[in-house]
């Protein structure tokens, strides 16, 4: 994949579009908090943010400096921030229904949430984060980043099921399947889906939350590959539908 892309830096000759956009990521990069991206990783930011580009590069600015010093992030992230976490992340944008509403549970430093927000502005997130620090950091990231499409509540999710229903559950790194499910359940409706950022770990958590699914009556789960095509790792991604 890296072959085919053009380094605007070297001024080679690539698609027009190609070279209106992609310079976009390495101007803004350089210079700045931000880790360069690799020409794999340059190729899937721009499939994925197209002109949020570079909206997604000073979130990512946020995550390796305030984010650092807020505890959001472990300085070692840095380097693989792209990589390993926002594009990780933003690969289940084109999993998300047209015009529809999600729930980001856990959110921490907004992930999945902020780097999905960007990807699909026709989609209302709500971010759900109990810890203060962190809500206030996302909500400053928001403004100052300027996603529209985004509001922060300060709650535990399994609190906020008056208030907060959603045609998308998403969580990352929030907990194992089997409290995951009774936590996110009270945000579903009859026709939502849950979609968990897994690793290695998918196919046993799903084994383990078996009494837990039946109880809740939900469909059996699937594990799905998201990215392949465009990232080094592609995403796990743990999928239960209602119906
Ligand atoms: C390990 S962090 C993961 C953050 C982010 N999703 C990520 O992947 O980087 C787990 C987050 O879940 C939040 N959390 C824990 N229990 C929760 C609950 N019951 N409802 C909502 N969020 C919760 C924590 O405050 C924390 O920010």
């Amino acid at each position: 994949m890296s072959d085919s892309v053009p380094d605007p830096a070297a001024g080679e000759a690539g698609h027009p579009d190609d070279q209106q956009r992609l310079p976009v990521t390495a101007d803004v990069v350089e210079g700045e908090a931000v880790p360069a991206l690799n020409d794999a990783e340059r190729q899937a930011a721009d499939v994925l943010f197209g002109d949020r580009l570079r909206q997604a590069v000073k979130y990512v600015e946020h995550l390796c400096t305030t984010g650092i010093s807020h505890g959001l992030l472990g300085p070692r992230e840095v380097p693989r921030i792209w990589g390993r976490h926002v594009l990780n992340c933003a690969v289940l944008g084109p999993e998300l229904p047209a015009g529809g509403t999600v729930a980001d549970v856990g959110s921490g430093a907004g992930l999945p949430g902020l780097a999905l927000a960007l990807v699909r502005d026709d989609v209302e997130f709500t971010l759900i984060e109990p810890m203060e620090r962190r809500v206030e950091w996302l909500d400053t990231v928001v403004r100052d980043v300027g996603i529209s499409n985004v509001r922060v509540i300060r709650a535990r999710a399994e609190e906020v099921g008056d208030e907060v229903l959603a045609d998308v559950v998403t969580a990352r790194a929030v907990s194992a399947l089997k409290k995951l499910i009774p936590m996110t359940f009270p945000l579903l409706d009859d026709e939502s889906e849950l979609l968990f950022l897994k690793g290695r770990s998918a196919g046993a958590e799903i084994e383990a939350a078996q009494k837990v699914l039946r109880r809740f009556r939900l469909n059996p789960p699937e594990i799905q590959l998201l990215g392949e095509e465009i990232l080094e790792e592609p995403t796990t991604v743990v999928r239960i539908r209602r119906q």
